[in-house]
């Protein structure tokens, strides 16, 4: 089960949240690598929901700098400074960030112009520490909600709680 990439458009959210989540799990069992699991979620949740952009922007200085992580989709910009951006602020703040519409969000970084909305998502390590931001971009207005807040929050939460 664990070599497949699902697709789980057409399933309603909350159903497909939980089988890629379970998905997620056996696939990053006794993993101990955050690139590695970034990279691996990207994957799956990219295929599994088809947006336009999947990936994370990682902290390569607290509280001052975003670079570019594991992802999958058109050319991410490099770097995102905190506070800057949806990503930025999802940073600054320690708060995910769901924007409906990115042309109404003052400061929104245009890497794909295709991008109608978004969900920015604060990853925390071990410590608390923010280890990074996962950051979804759809073609459509109106994508994110609080079920897409709740999952995705769970899923990150892994680096947070894994075993490894
Ligand atoms: N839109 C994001 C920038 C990153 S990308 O879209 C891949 C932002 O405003 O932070």
């Amino acid at each position: 089960m664990a070599e497949v990439t699902l697709d789980l458009r057409g399933q309603p959210k909350t159903e497909a949240y939980a089988e890629l989540k379970t998905h997620a799990l056996a696939i990053l069992e006794g993993v101990d690598d955050d690139i590695c699991a970034m990279a691996t979620m990207s994957c799956l949740l990219h295929h599994a929901f088809g947006h336009l952009w999947t990936g994370f922007y990682r902290v390569v200085t607290p509280g001052k700098l975003l670079r570019v992580g594991p992802y999958q989709g058109t050319l991410g910009c490099l770097e995102i400074t905190f506070g800057k951006g949806v990503c930025g602020t999802s940073a600054a703040k320690g708060e995910t960030v769901v924007v409906a519409d990115v042309h109404a969000f003052p400061g929104h970084i245009t890497c794909d112009g295709r991008s109608a909305s978004e969900i920015v998502v604060p990853v925390f390590g071990r410590n608390r520490e923010l280890l990074a931001v996962l950051d979804i971009d759809s073609e459509h207005k109106n994508t994110f909600d609080d079920v897409d807040r709740a999952a995705l929050e769970d899923l990150v939460s892994w680096f947070q709680h894994r075993a490894a």
